[in-house]
């Protein structure tokens, strides 16, 4: 069957089943390969994308219950004021390691900073706590979560 999804603003049509994943039409059908395969089973995070803004764990996420929601991949980050202040932070901390996990980690941050501009220690924990990073970066990503909340709105700076 075919379903028309809506990615990062454009329209995109996959055939497959309704059951597929989320994360199999991005990163296998529509090419999207930013987001991540870690667990499949909805632990690790990796495959974090926005579904109307929400951080989403794609592998858990059928096709056929998206609809018409818009749909925001890594690739996409940098289309919204609190993902481009979360790319220059993790940039100015150098946060990434081996960076597997980080582009699930900088989608559950973009939208910890849209729905809770300032975010506080525990807010912070609790919604990054789905996020899970082998090589430990935790500290430099609540570091850089911090400091993106009071980055100039102009960005003038940002990469
Ligand atoms: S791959 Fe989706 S949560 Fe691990
Ligand atoms: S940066 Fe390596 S798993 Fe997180």
């Amino acid at each position: 069957m075919a379903y028309n999804l809506n990615v990062n603003g454009r329209s995109m049509t996959v055939e497959s089943d309704g059951d597929t994943p989320l994360l199999w039409a991005l990163r296998d059908i529509l090419g999207f390969k930013g987001t991540k395969f870690g667990c499949g089973v909805g632990l690790c995070g990796c495959c974090t994308v926005h579904i109307d803004g929400v951080a989403t764990r794609a592998c858990q996420t059928p096709i056929d219950s998206v609809g018409t929601s818009e749909i925001a991949t890594i690739e996409g980050l940098a289309t919204s004021d609190p993902g481009r202040r979360i790319q220059k932070a993790w940039l100015d901390f150098e946060v990434v390691q081996c960076g597997y996990c980080q582009p699930g980690q900088l989608m559950s941050a973009a939208a910890l900073l849209t729905e809770t501009p300032d975010p506080t220690d525990e807010d912070i924990d609790a919604a990054m706590s789905g996020n899970l990073c082998r090589c430990g970066t935790y500290n430099r990503i609540r570091d850089a979560i911090k400091y993106a909340a009071h980055l100039d709105a102009t960005m003038e700076n940002a990469q």
